[in-house]
């Protein structure tokens, strides 16, 4: 990657770290937007659809939400003589979608998919002085099964480099190791780098070298400094010709291996150079590890590693399709203290610097090209490409990402028609083919949904199978291609409201919601549209087929679009176009023991996820993070336990547990001691009563966690506390309090948010589906006790956040 460089090379005595010339620089600022005769300023990343507002009559399957239409970005480049004699290529991470690149008015060409990063080399068009750069955007309707967002969404960047230097992605590099350390998490490593040069002109001679080197953070008088360890070096003198790759190798002895729990990261730091100057320095960050997959699953540097994985849309909720890192570091965290190890990109290539924090973070990352080949799920979705662009954007996918440790598997297809037929075949095999050829060290992989194929040749177009909801598949599939890697590409789609329960509690998997208000799923997470399941149904599977390499689950956080069971799936079906459609439909979901809502739906967001949309978790997560950390001392309860109206009526409890029994009470009385059937241990004849609700969790005989839940009276009063802190955005959490301090778990008050100081309030959700508020109004209803506000650093200083509710006691919070 040819990354803006910060000087990270400094002596014991030095600590600033103090900028060097860099070939590459953020181009997000000061761009012009022009949409429907208007224009106003932005700054990249921008998303045009976030803002809303949402509308009812607008498809719940893409959030309710404005994104498509055509739209102009400009920016003026000033541009010297001098710089001409660069190549200079306007960098976008992802525009949404089919961008052209214009510089006074002549077109210099794009990219049309949305997900895709490219570059265009803007110099046929570049004159001394003012240059006029226009994006064009036309972001077609029907083209998404979810919110795709719509603009320049993701960087941009502008890279000025010398005719001669390292090219675009230009640097790939491979790790072999040999045996581990396991005290150390060390073994001696063999680094492989290939380095592919453009130039113009002459065949020339130059000199590639390439230091290895490991960055150490150290502290020293209080203060934190980081120190270039330079590990190996090696240089080559070569004739220098466009295209031309040069190979270079490393040994590492003793190297720090990558993983999810240690991910160290080294840096290749290539400079390429004549003997009187530099003429380029690309750095390419890397991990040393070994991933390796087998008949019995997933290898990481020699240990079986379990994929505890998530599938994850690309939209962070209120910020939209607009990239954030900050937004990613608090959404990674929450996964990463649930347990998840493994995040799969569905279903497309996600921005480039999710995959720089999975390496720094730790986790293991399914790449996905596409939602569909050939086969169209939307009038104008990737289909359309197909033909011309997927192996374009297969290719630039895999020379983009083929350097970060954290991406084990690139997934070709999210469930594509062309499963059920045998005379489109040819298409996995292609797209395998091509991963095999530029990145042979990694499976291909899809998500795979036709139970039929899983039997037939087409299995074997794909390297590492994945199963999405077909955990009873396993076990045949191993014994139908043994040898055959085999996971669960996607998982129980269960779906749950927060905080929300509804009774009596019934067992069948469509009887968690109502076909009227409030269109909430209750937290019971027993819940499933008729493809999904229950989280228990899959673990039922994986413990009995030891080579099943591990799940993704639908999903992580909730995300804009697909409301299901409130949306246009065969789960509920009240904007289907004829009635022949709507009958068959009707007959198979009643096939599933559901019925179908004949009501305009009001759900803008989705229901799976195991977090919501504002970033609080569902009860879900405790019952993975029982699975996932069973080293890990926790229990929870569910439901909440204020229940106005219910007393004396029969109140089932759930508890989640990494230990193997618990004992419940209420007010004081046991309600017995029971071991673990299954996941949960649930007490079904429990009787409501006001006041506390307590567990206390065993494991092996001892006592191991304990957990209360207490009875709220009425809403008194906010508070405000900060759920994550990063340089650019806080997440400030309010709470809807009862006068002791117990979250009021029903309450809905109206909330009124205040920034003063260095900051803005970019946002705010309380996680509520059915929630029409804009986000970027200040003024919105908690859900369920809690409401999440964004708020924008803009200076240094403090930042004090007011709330205030009427009847409720208001609260303050002073953002250091
Ligand atoms: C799958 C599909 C996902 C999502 C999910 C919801 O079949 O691959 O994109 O739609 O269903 O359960």
């Amino acid at each position: 990657m040819r990354r803006p460089i910060v000087c990270l090379v400094v002596s014991l005595a030095a600590v600033a770290a103090a900028a060097q010339p860099a070939g590459r620089t953020s181009f997000n600022e000061g761009w012009t937007f022009v949409k429907d005769g208007e224009s106003r300023p932005v700054d990249l990343p921008h998303d045009w659809g976030v803002d809303g507002p949402f509308r009812q009559e607008y498809p719940g399957e893409s959030g309710k939400l404005a994104w498509w239409g055509k739209a102009d970005y400009r920016k003026t480049l000033e541009i010297t003589s001098e710089d001409l004699e660069k190549d200079i290529d306007l960098e976008i991470d992802g525009a949404m979608s089919h961008a052209t690149v214009s510089v006074n008015g002549i077109d210099l060409g794009g990219w049309p998919y949305g997900y895709a990063s490219f570059a265009v080399r803007l110099n046929p068009a570049l004159k001394p002085g003012r240059n006029e750069i226009t994006v064009h955007i036309d972001n077609p309707e029907e083209s998404s099964r979810w919110y795709p967002g719509g603009g320049i969404y993701r960087n941009v960047w502008l890279t000025k480099t010398n005719k001669t230097s390292v090219a675009h992605w230009g640097t790939y590099v491979t790790t072999e190791i040999g045996p581990v350390n396991r005290i150390l998490n060390q073994a001696d490593a063999l680094v492989t780098l290939r380095v592919t040069l453009k130039h113009a002109g002459e065949k020339t001679v130059g000199m590639v070298r390439t230091q290895i080197i490991r960055q150490d953070r150290l502290k020293r008088d209080g203060e934190e400094m980081v120190m270039d360890r330079i590990l190996a070096e090696t240089r080559s003198i070569e004739y220098v010709e466009d295209g031309k790759t040069v190979w270079q190798t490393f040994d590492l002895p003793g190297a720090r291996l990558w993983n999810p729990d240690s991910p160290t990261i080294y840096i290749a730091r290539t400079t390429v150079e004549t003997p009187d100057e530099v003429l380029d320095t690309y750095e390419t960050p890397f991990g040393v590890r070994q991933a390796e997959w087998k008949a019995d699953g997933f290898y990481l540097n020699g240990d079986r590693t379990f994929l505890k994985g998530m599938c994850l849309h690309h939209d962070a909720g209120a910020l939209g399709a607009v990239w954030n890192d900050d937004a990613w570091v608090r959404r990674l965290q929450m996964l990463k203290d649930m347990g998840c190890n493994a995040i799969r990109t569905s279903h497309n290539p996600p921005a480039p610097e999710f995959l720089d924090l999975c390496d720094r973070m730790g986790f293991l990352v399914m790449d996905e090209l596409t939602d569909t080949w050939t086969v169209p799920k939307k009038e104008h979705g990737y289909a359309e490409l197909f033909d011309e662009w997927a192996e374009k954007d297969l290719v630039a996918l895999i020379h983009r990402d083929r350097n970060h440790p954290s991406v084990i598997l690139w997934s070709i297809g999210n469930e594509c028609g062309e499963q059920g037929d045998s005379t489109k075949w040819w298409i996995p095999r292609m797209l395998t083919d091509i991963c095999h050829r530029e990145d042979p060290t990694r499976p291909s992989s899809a998500g795979n949904d036709n139970p039929w194929a899983a039997s037939q040749g087409y299995a074997k177009t794909i390297d590492a199978y994945g199963f999405n909801y077909k955990p009873h598949q396993y076990a045949q599939f191993v014994k139908d291609h043994p040898g055959q890697p085999v996971f669960g590409s996607e998982t129980a789609s269960c779906i749950s409201t927060r905080g929300y329960y509804l009774f009596p509690v019934e067992q069948e998997k469509g009887k968690g919601w109502t076909l009227d208000a409030p269109f909430q799923v209750s937290s019971y997470d027993l819940y499933a549209p008729g493809w999904a399941s229950k989280p228990d149904y899959e673990w039922q599977y994986e413990d009995i087929v030891p080579e099943c390499a591990g799940e993704f689950v639908w999903t992580g956080y909730d995300y804009l679009g697909e409301p299901t069971p409130f949306n246009l799936d065969p789960s509920v079906l009240t904007n289907f176009h004829t009635e022949e459609e709507r009958e068959a439909f009707k007959k198979m979901v009643a096939g599933w023991g559901q019925t179908i809502a004949e009501v305009p739906l009001p759900s803008r967001s989705s229901y799976f996820g195991i977090i919501d949309l504002a970033g609080f978790p569902k009860d879900r997560y405790w019952i993975y993070q029982a699975r996932w950390r069973p080293e890990l001392p926790m229990v929870h309860i569910l439901p909440h336990w204020t229940w106005p109206g219910r007393e004396g009526e029969v109140t089932p409890v759930h508890v989640y547990t990494s230990g193997d029994e618990a004992e419940l009470f209420v007010n004081g009385r046991s309600m017995g001691r029971k071991a673990k059937d299954g996941y949960r241990i649930v007490w079904d004849e429990v009787v409501y009563e006001p006041g506390a609700l307590k567990v206390v969790a065993y494991k092996n005989g001892a006592p191991w966690a304990e957990a209360e839940v207490k009875t709220a009276g009425k809403a008194d009063q906010t508070a405000l506390s900060v759920d994550f802190a990063g340089d650019d955005l806080t997440f400030v959490t309010a709470s809807v309090l009862d006068k002791d301090g117990v979250v009021a778990p029903d309450a809905d008050n109206l909330l009124s948010f205040k920034v003063k100081g260095p900051g803005v309030l970019v946002a705010t959700d309380a996680g509520d589906p059915t929630c029409h508020t804009p986000f970027h109004s200040p003024e919105i209803q908690a859900f369920h006790g809690l409401c999440s506000a964004i708020v924008r650093r803009t200076g240094p200083g403090e930042i004090t956040v007011s709330v205030s509710a009427k009847g409720l006691n208001d609260s303050k919070i002073i953002l250091p």
